[in-house]
């Protein structure tokens, strides 16, 4: 893949970083094995469905997807909205999630996580036909000139993304995506650097773009 002459020696570093983080990280400590879909299931209708419904579809505005989402993703998601020892905030800082992840067990996050990430994929239209060329063209191209790699190269070229390292983007909503890509600009979100340093390179109408191109892809 051509995707690293993209970056500046910084973001390529942080890519590095980010990459090594994904594969030796957080997936080798996961024991998938044990995960209890059953239990998943009702900590996800007891809990979770208020918001992310029971099969995952989210609402526009209120909860993203997480049907079809990889389990160690949304694993990894869980654990970062919780403070870590040794820190003072968490990874990824939400008031409606720091809660509700703060309550689940290890083991209970790998259950809901597993649920969901069996739950089939939901499809979605992009909504505003004058953006989507535009995000389109980011999607498959990057912006060259300001180091944005082709998002396609990591989250796959239909947004199905690669487990376990990257997430699925495909029919999130696109007020979702908008929302997570101005945590990672600001810093609300930083449980990736690479991931961060791609997003600090977008502008607002490019976001606006690419967000609901994503939304529109299956
Ligand atoms: C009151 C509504 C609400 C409830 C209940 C709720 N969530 Fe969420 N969830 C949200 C919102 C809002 C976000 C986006 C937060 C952000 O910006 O990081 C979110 C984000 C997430 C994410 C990150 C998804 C992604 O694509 O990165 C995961 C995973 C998640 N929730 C799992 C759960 C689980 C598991 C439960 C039940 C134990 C739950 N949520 C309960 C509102 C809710
Ligand atoms: C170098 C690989 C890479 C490239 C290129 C890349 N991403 Fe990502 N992206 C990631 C990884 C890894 C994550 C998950 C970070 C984490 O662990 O939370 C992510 C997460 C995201 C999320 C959050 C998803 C969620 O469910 O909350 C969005 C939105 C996103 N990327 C959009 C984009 C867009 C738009 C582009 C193109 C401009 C892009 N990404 C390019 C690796 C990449």
């Amino acid at each position: 893949m051509s995707q690293p002459r993209m970056f500046s020696k910084r973001a390529f570093r942080a890519l590095m970083i980010g990459i090594g983080y994904g594969i030796c990280g957080w997936d080798a400590s996961i024991g998938w094995a044990k995960t209890d879909l059953e239990r998943g299931q009702a900590v996800a209708a007891q809990v979770c469905a208020a918001c992310h419904q029971n099969d995952g579809r989210g609402a526009s505005g209120v909860a993203p997807k997480l049907a079809a989402q990889h389990a160690q993703y949304l694993y990894k998601q869980l654990t970062d909205y919780k403070t870590k020892p040794n820190e003072t905030a968490p990874e990824r800082s939400s008031t409606v999630m720091a809660g509700f992840a703060a309550a689940l067990s290890d083991q209970d996050m790998q259950n809901v996580a597993a649920y969901f990430a069996a739950q089939p994929a939901l499809t979605a239209f992009a909504h505003h036909p004058e953006e989507v060329a535009l995000g389109r063209k980011i999607w498959r191209r990057g912006i060259p000139e300001r180091g944005v790699p082709a998002c396609a190269a990591c989250h796959g070229a239909t947004g199905a993304g690669i487990p376990v390292q990257y997430p699925r983007l495909a029919g999130q909503w696109q007020d979702d995506t908008i929302e997570q890509l101005k945590a990672f600009q600001s810093g609300a979100r930083h449980n990736h650097p690479a991931m961060q340093a791609i997003a600090k390179r977008l502008l607002e109408p490019e976001i606006r773009a690419v967000a609901d191109y994503i939304a529109g892809l299956r």
